[in-house]
């Protein structure tokens, strides 16, 4: 690991606290890896959640250690340092603030399970401070900052793999040579599902009184707008992901995963030409048995976006109320060929069949660790093609989320009924059935009790998209807000001439 500098760990002071005689495993190798004091050092940024996997990630790999924690919420840092402590025998430093673990110069690593806002500088800071990065999924919460990051790797010749593990997998890299190989034949159709039951947030309402006080509420505001600190939501944590300011909805959380998906069996290596979007925040008045309710959320819970890619098509679906499968999928993707049909069951199983519905073959095999294995490898042999998730695959993936929202939140107020929506989508250029697709839905809406007449779809405009320049073509021109957000002092993403 020549690029790596020794350091002699044990007379750092992050050490003493380690626990006399609790040596730890990541210590106790002499001959069958490298020496202690050569050992990749990891922060974990963001540590509620998703974090704890990636702490996982990192204890599993004897490669590394976790020398920081990060969390803006002092609880949560504290109870997972101990957590650390007991498994690889000393404690991390927890800091509140990401800068002050960047600005270690010897640190190597930085895993950030940051909320979606937070991902783009997270991810630009820690390369510029020439460490590498391993950032969740979607890589952005908006296009603006995915340019950046994919410019920030470059320059500063950093890993940056993004957190779509399922393309370590071998279920599902074996069904795509497969698949890329011909086994059903000429595909240029993918349907994505992300059907996963969201409930309510709680009604809409102020609960400033739920920031914990062991949170420091401007670090966690970061670059979005800063609220003087107030909650509209029951739940601070997590359920950021239903306030567009915070987070991307589903179609931008789970979606991304299957996006991704979607995109690499397509080997599409670029953004779509065109997209338009349909959807609501729909059914939780018929949950709730309240007419008037209006919950904290103003994302979409139903969602169907069109890509349009001129030779190929992709279809996602956002569906989160009850729903039944599609081929078996509900968190999934099926590809559409000329001799049969590929589909993702799960993050560990894909199915192919012929075109009489047959099982050609099956594909198995899932592990987190695998896409954490594959980063540290890459840290070691610095060698960016080797990573299976790099940044431009995470840009290109996590934008096909906010291009569908911009068609959603820009039509949002185009309230349609159900059949100028079918005569609205029969004009879209597809290799779906487009009406089809609608008539779905609107049954499926129907079935969780959805009144349409009262809380009827929202159509959004069909958006052209420059894929080269990454804008919106001039006749969509007036979408561009919807590329980038309005950034706060302090925490201003640079564009890719300042990175
Ligand atoms: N790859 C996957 O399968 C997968 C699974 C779950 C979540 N995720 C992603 O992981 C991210 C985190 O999700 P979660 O469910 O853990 O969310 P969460 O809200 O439960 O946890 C986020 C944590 O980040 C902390 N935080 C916020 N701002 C911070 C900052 N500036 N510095 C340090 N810490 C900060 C919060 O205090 C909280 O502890 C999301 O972007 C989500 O999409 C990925």
């Amino acid at each position: 690991m020549a690029h790596i500098s020794r350091r002699n760990f044990l007379r750092t002071s992050l050490y003493t606290s380690a626990v006399a005689g609790a040596v730890s495993p990541a210590f106790t190798f002499a001959n069958d890896g490298p020496a202690a004091n050569d050992k990749i050092e990891c922060a974990v940024v963001g540590i509620r959640g998703r974090g704890g996997s990636h702490i996982s990630g990192f204890i599993n790999d004897p490669r590394t250690v976790i020398t920081y924690l990060v969390d803006v919420d002092e609880a949560v840092g504290q109870s997972r340092c101990d957590q650390v402590e007991k498994k690889q025998g000393f404690r991390p430093k927890f800091v509140k603030d990401m800068r002050e673990a960047f600005a270690d110069k010897n640190l190597d690593v930085v895993g950030s399970a940051t909320p979606n806002y937070w991902h783009g500088l997270s991810a630009i800071w820690a390369m510029q401070a020439g460490k590498d990065v391993y950032v969740e999924k979607p890589a952005t919460h908006n296009l603006f900052e995915g340019k950046t990051m994919v410019a920030a790797a470059k320059k500063y010749g950093r890993m940056c793999q993004v957190g779509t593990q399922c393309r370590s997998n071998p279920a599902l890299r074996d069904a795509m040579k497969f698949m890329h190989e011909g086994g059903i034949g000429k595909v240029d159709f993918a349907r994505g599902l992300c059907y996963k039951r969201r409930k309510a947030i709680g009604a809409l309402g102020d609960y400033t009184q739920n920031i914990p006080g062991s949170v420091d509420f401007n670090l966690w505001s970061g670059p979005a707008i800063f609220t003087e600190p107030k909650l509209t939501r029951q739940q601070f944590h997590y359920d950021w992901h239903w306030q567009r300011l915070y987070g991307n909805g589903d179609s931008g959380n789970q979606g991304p995963h299957q996006l991704d998906i979607a995109r690499w069996g397509l080997g599409l290596m670029r953004h779509p030409n065109k997209v338009v979007t349909y959807g609501g925040r729909l059914g939780y008045q018929a949950e709730r048995k309240d007419p008037t309710y209006v919950d904290a959320g103003d994302t979409a819970n139903t969602e169907v976006s069109v890509f349009d890619y001129g030779d190929k098509t992709i279809v996602f679906e956002t569906r989160g109320l009850e729903t039944p499968d599609i081929d078996g999928a509900k968190i999934g993707v099926v590809f559409y060929g000329t001799e049969g049909k590929l589909v993702q069951v799960n993050y560990g199983l894909c199915i192919a069949y012929d075109k009489q519905g047959n099982v050609i073959k099956e594909f198995k095999g899932s592990s987190d660790q695998f896409h954490f294995d594959n980063f540290i490898n890459a840290v070691v042999s610095r060698d960016a093609s080797s990573l299976n998730a790099p940044i431009l695959d995470g840009h290109l993936s996590a934008a096909m989320a906010h291009l569908g929202n911009a068609s959603y939140y820009l039509g949002e107020k185009n309230k349609v009924s159900v059949d100028t929506l079918c005569k609205e989508m029969e004009k879209i250029e597809s290799r779906d059935d487009n009406k089809d697709t609608v008539l779905r839905t609107v049954e499926h809406l129907k079935a969780n009790g959805v009144d349409l007449e009262a809380t009827p779809l929202s159509l959004g405009p069909q958006l052209k998209f420059d894929p080269e320049k990454e804008e919106f073509c001039d006749c969509c021109a007036y979408a561009k807000d919807q590329l980038n957000r309005e950034w706060r002092e302090g925490f201003v993403c640079p564009s890719v001439d300042e990175v």
